[in-house]
């Protein structure tokens, strides 16, 4: 029988994910319906009442949302980071939750270069900037994002450093990637320091002060990952204290106007999560997410469930 599918997207999709997904559905013979750029929570619980399956963005899927949505099997997050998915929840109400590891990867590596670069180039005030030429870039992280970095800033002439306790330095090698054995190790060696770490419950709040203040004089952090992976107290510590000190990130941090007020020029923040808003990150996660829901309902495929 064909199945009920939702595209609640609060950050609307490009049109051409849009008409892809929907394509993908129109010919398993299921019907989607589509949630765009809604305002009110009530609005997701109202959308979710019948559906089998569902797609979101960062949509936050807790468990009013899953105890509204008393058919669903799956729910997929278009996207790598799946911490707005009440995970335990869905477990218990026997929902399969997946992402789609790797599919806007290299939107989110190529906003890192445009951070750095409007920072190297002291915020584009016209004063004398710096090149990324020469300078050392250190990942927090060796995942799909900091794999697609790699090239990129091999392209800009940067040395390219790595910490990664869960991938084998041999491969980070492979990659012409420097591995390093700690985070201090990798804060002391770089210029840039991008993150790509999970939010997750070990992860916020872990850089730190005490982390931070490992970081050469003139450095910048990049933080495309989430803003609570950074305590904030240490972040404004950081601003205070090393004036030296450059933060850019996608999205703002909570005490953002602070900064704003206190730091200009030393910061780049987005209005919205960025990173993966392009068209071709959209299509790519847009198009995976509904093919692994056809191919759950259809074939029992569980690939990519994050929820075991
Ligand atoms: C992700 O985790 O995939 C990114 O943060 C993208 O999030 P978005 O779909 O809200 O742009």
């Amino acid at each position: 029988m064909g199945k009920k599918i939702l595209l609640a997207t609060e950050k609307p999709f490009a049109k051409s994910a849009v008409t892809g997904i929907s394509e993908i559905f129109k010919k398993a013979g299921y019907e989607m319906i589509q949630l765009e750029s809604y305002k009110a929570k009530e609005d997701l619980l109202k959308a979710v009442a019948d559906v089998d399956g569902m797609i979101i963005r960062s949509d936050i899927v807790d468990e009013a949302v899953l105890s509204a949505a008393k058919n669903l099997g799956i729910v997929v997050r278009a996207g790598a980071g799946y911490d707005n998915i009440d995970l335990k929840a869905a477990s218990e109400r026997n929902v399969v939750a997946m992402n789609t590891p790797g599919q806007n990867s290299n939107a989110v590596a190529e906003l890192v270069f445009a951070l750095m670069i409007y920072l190297a180039r002291g915020a584009f005030s016209g004063k004398s900037g710096s090149e990324l030429r020469g300078k050392k870039i250190g990942l927090q992280a060796y995942g799909a994002v900091g794999r697609c970095v790699t090239p990129i800033a091999k392209g800009f002439g940067m040395e390219v450093f790595a910490f990664d306790p869960f991938v084998p330095a041999e491969a980070i090698q492979k990659d012409g990637v420097t591995p390093v054995n700690s985070l201090e190790e990798l804060y002391q060696a770089c210029d840039y320091i991008s993150i790509h770490i999970p939010k997750t419950k070990e992860t916020v709040n872990s850089i730190n002060f005490a982390l931070l203040s490992h970081m050469k004089k003139g450095a910048a952090l990049i933080n495309t990952a989430r803003a609570e992976v950074i305590d904030e107290a240490s972040l404004l510590k950081m601003f205070a204290d090393r004036p030296d000190f450059k933060y850019g990130a996608d999205v703002a941090p909570a005490c953002a106007a602070e900064i704003a007020e206190k730091f200009t020029g030393r910061f780049v923040f987005t209005a919205k999560k960025m990173g993966a808003q392009t068209e071709e990150a959209n299509v790519n996660a847009g198009l995976a997410a509904a093919n692994q829901i056809v191919a759950f309902f259809e074939k029992g495929d569980k690939t990519f469930q994050v929820n075991k």
